[in-house]
């Protein structure tokens, strides 16, 4: 290897922090460490910047973003380096320096990829992970405000909080989920009846391309700004910022819980919901979790239905509402709670409400290991499907399984399928989000549960969307297929890619083709280009 005699010192440098810390590299590591040695230039930011294996400070750098302990096994493959810029010129470095030595590049934000691929890869990786991306700047008077991609839904609502009780942003419940993964995909919560996706209130985005350009909403053009909202994430480019439009909330808004197990009727009142829920008014979010739990006979378990939900006003409307339009859920005013709109996120986060400062805190809740499936149903399940379905519940798998399943209608029923990536709009009455999970020490038997969300998963075929069966992208399931590490057709990728994004898919694949055409960012499940250079040369 011969490297220019002017540019030693840098590099010199990371051989010392290598060689102090025993770490063993092959030829192209060497490379690649060397290229982006040179660009960092100094010793101090690289030490900051640049973590290889065997750093002391590796792994838990590696860790800090993992929330899905399936992935963080002896044998889960590992990126060689983990790289955390500082400023933007480092994540053009790691972008050159990556292309350059044929390394692939996992971009991270906040790391909650249910299939691990913001840090996993089975071909040799880097992960360029943007937890030192995170200011959020919100503008209260023109209400907007701009997040930076590796700040978390929680960070986010935080700082609009400290500045208004009366303006929100409508994104997801978990407040440790990123901004970069989360609006790539869509991003739904609480407030998606009234406002729609995280995704339909992005009015600008600040972007670096595969050739290092840093491009905004005017100069990627319409087509990538639609792409990048909801297409999926590393796809189209690393996504630094985010502009987006904030939306208004009343100071009080109430909030409440209704258990019913399957002695208290859970099953014929889930089944009346389906035929209520997505045409309430949109000022009301309403939520079904089906789990196991203990029942009121000593040593037995029941299945229960947990209705949850908020609405943008006081507690007496809730009531009437309710009890006019859902009697029969029983909703009472000991089931209600008023407060804020960031004290819902807290509710709503299964966070204790004492202090909002907990948003800030990123390990407030267990990670676990979990798989996670999710499905859309357009008809209602008959009474006997349902009752199949929380009988799966009583399996001994299920003791950490959750069936997620927000009402849809509202304002999702007013944006066309095609105004983004994300299609699943109009004639959705719900969408289904089954997690299971397991601890970390269980991993040697995480078969047993993926096959039990699989069986479940097959359980529920005639009672949900077909042709295709459609997918939230955002609860990405690689059983629906997966892309090969190099070249990938269209058919190919069509049976994962129609599920995620119907027709869209098709425009998805041209705007992909346009701006990256040799496909450097890529994942099992990315869009892949029309005609790739692999095809080319006849693979
Ligand atoms: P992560 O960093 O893992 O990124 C996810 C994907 O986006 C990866 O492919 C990654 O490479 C890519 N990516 C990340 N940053 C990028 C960037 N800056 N530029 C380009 N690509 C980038 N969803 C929802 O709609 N509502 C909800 O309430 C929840 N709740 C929830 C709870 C929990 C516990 C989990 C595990 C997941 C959710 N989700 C969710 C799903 C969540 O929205 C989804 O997993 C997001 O992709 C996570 O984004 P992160 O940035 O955290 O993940």
């Amino acid at each position: 290897m011969k490297f220019p005699q002017f540019s030693m010192l840098p590099f010199l440098m990371v051989v010392v922090m290598l060689s102090l810390s025993g770490t063993t590299l092959s030829h192209p590591h060497w490379d690649f460490l060397h290229c982006l040695s040179l660009r960092l230039a100094d010793y101090s930011t690289i030490s900051k910047v640049i973590y290889v294996q065997n750093n002391p400070s590796y792994s838990s750098v590696l860790n800090a973003s993992i929330h899905n302990t399936r992935f963080s096994t002896p044998a889960t493959p590992k990126p060689f380096a983990i790289i955390t810029p500082l400023k933007t010129s480092h994540v053009r470095s790691t972008l050159y320096c990556s292309k350059k030595h044929g390394f692939q590049l996992r971009i991270r934000s906040g790391g909650h990829d249910v299939e691990g691929l913001s840090y996993v890869s089975e071909v040799p990786f880097v992960i360029l992970d943007l937890l030192n991306f995170r200011a959020i700047k919100v503008d209260t008077k023109n209400e907007v405000a701009w997040v930076q991609s590796g700040a978390t839904l929680g960070e986010l609502y935080y700082a609009i909080a400290a500045k208004t009780n009366t303006l929100a942003f409508p994104a997801g419940m978990c407040h440790t989920v990123g901004a970069g993964g989360h609006f790539s995909g869509g991003g739904y919560g609480t407030l998606f009846r009234k406002y729609g996706l995280a995704a339909d209130n992005i009015i600008d985005a600040r972007m670096i391309d595969v050739n290092g350009r840093i491009l905004d909403r005017k100069s990627m053009g319409e087509d990538v700004f639609w792409a990048i909202r909801g297409g999926g994430g590393n796809t189209f480019g690393i996504v630094l910022a985010w502009k987006i439009k904030l939306v208004p909330v009343p100071a009080v808004v109430t909030v409440f819980t209704v258990n019913k197990n399957l002695e208290q009727n859970a099953t014929k009142i889930f089944h009346r919901w389906q035929y209520i829920a997505h045409k309430l008014p949109d000022d009301l979010f309403m939520n079904v979790w089906i789990t196991k739990v203990n029942s009121s006979q000593v040593g037995m378990k029941t299945v229960q239905a947990t209705f949850r939900g908020m609405l943008l006003g006081g507690v007496d409307e809730l009531i009437a509402l309710i009890q006019d339009k859902f009697p029969e859920l029983g909703l009472a005013e000991e089931n209600c709670n008023e407060m804020s709109w960031i004290e819902s996120v807290l509710y709503f986060g299964g966070l204790p409400l004492q202090s909002v400062d907990i948003l800030l805190d990123k390990n407030a809740l267990p990670t676990l290991s979990l798989k996670a499936k999710s499905d859309y149903v357009k008809e209602p399940i008959p009474e006997s499907g349902i009752e199949g379905l929380m009988s799966m519940f009583l399996e001994e798998e299920a003791d950490n399984a959750v069936a997620m399943i927000p009402a849809f209608g509202g304002k999702m029923d007013d944006i066309p399928e095609n105004e983004l990536p994300y299609p699943h709009r109009a004639g959705n009455l719900f969408e289904a989000t089954y997690i299971v999970q397991w601890t970390k020490e269980e991993n040697a038997e995480s078969g047993k549960y993926i096959s039990w969300s699989r069986r479940l998963y097959s359980y529920m075929t005639p009672y949900v969307s077909k042709s295709p069966r459609e997918a939230y992208v955002n609860y990405r399931d690689l059983d629906l297929g997966i892309n090969n590490n190099d070249y990938t057709s269209y058919e190919q990728a069509s049976i994962w890619g129609f599920k995620y994004f119907k027709n869209n898919f098709k425009r998805l694949v041209q705007v992909k083709t346009k701006v990256d055409p040799m496909n450097f960012f890529r994942n099992e499940q990315s869009i892949p280009p029309l005609l790739s250079p692999w095809k080319k040369k006849g693979n």
